[in-house]
């Protein structure tokens, strides 16, 4: 069988659901800040389907996009952002650009998900792009970014989940207690064919909650709140996120947001 390989649209499937990001962005800035945000940065945006659902879901929006890599955004200009009418294709701006050079945009709402700042290994790395997302921020900007932890982190395992059509495998290949670097690797095996290994590859550092909201503080922000994701009846992750002072449970494998105000 001659089945098309799309990984950008493997990945959104399995791992992306900006539709929901969005409102939970939204409804967030909203809590904390006592009024409606307009404009979102997406730091890392890769194929920018966070800034494209964004300004699907409210007609004051507009977003822009950052990320390095030529190739995602090429991708989600010839299919996310060609989905959307005139009017909010013109709300959307994307940049091939460095997030730790200066001169980036402000916004109400700057994000960086799916670990993306994780590739920064080195606290004065990390501490360095922490600053200058603190840099861009206006008094009522937030800053949102994901982070994940359990113990299953911290030795190597691969989960595979099955999808129809295919099945999704998110792979830690290496972990070093010395430095929390670990390696994590996508692949995907679409129904009757191979396995094919090694699709996105991640060279991170596992950073602790703690060491973050520690390296958030010395960046300047003065608040930093974290919300933790809820369990459905099987204790499983049900993708609704609540804010907690403490999570008063030690899974196995967690995720959580950090949202900081300056
Ligand atoms: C893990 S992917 C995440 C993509 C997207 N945010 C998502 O949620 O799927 C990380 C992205 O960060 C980009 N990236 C890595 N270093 C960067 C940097 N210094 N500045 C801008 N983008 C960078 C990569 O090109 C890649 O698209």
């Amino acid at each position: 069988m001659n089945q098309e390989f799309d990984k950008y649209k493997l990945y959104k499937a399995s791992v992306q659901s900006t539709e929901n990001d969005v409102v939970f962005l939204r409804d967030t800035y909203r809590q904390l800040k006592g009024k409606k945000a307009e404009s979102l940065a997406e730091d890392f945006c890769g194929t920018f389907s966070m800034c494209c659902d964004w300004v699907k879901l409210g007609d004051n929006h507009n977003a822009v996009g950052i990320d390095l890599d030529a190739e995602p955004i090429a991708y989600g200009k010839e299919n996310y952002l060609s989905k959307l009418t005139p009017e909010q294709q013109a709300k959307i701006k994307i940049m091939e650009a460095d997030v730790t050079k200066p001169g980036l945009p402000t916004a109400d709402i700057i994000v960086a998900t799916n670990f993306s700042y994780y590739l920064f290994k080195k606290r004065n790395e990390l501490l360095a792009y922490f600053k200058s997302v603190h840099d861009r921020m206006g008094d009522d900007s937030m800053f949102l970014m994901d982070c994940f932890g359990g113990e299953q982190c911290y030795s190597p395992n691969e989960e595979e989940t099955e999808h129809e059509g295919y099945r999704y495998f998110w792979d830690q290949d290496t972990y070093e207690p010395v430095t929390n670097e670990a390696q994590f690797y996508i692949h995907f095996q679409l129904d009757g064919e191979a396995k094919r290994e090694r699709v996105f590859k991640y060279d991170w550092r596992v950073w602790t909650m703690p060491e973050l909201i520690e390296i958030l503080q010395d960046a300047g922000f003065s608040k930093t709140h974290v919300y933790w994701e809820q369990n459905d009846s099987d204790g499983e992750g049900n993708g609704e996120f609540k804010r907690v002072e403490r999570a008063n449970e030690d899974c196995e494998s967690w995720i959580a947001y950090l949202v900081s105000e300056k």
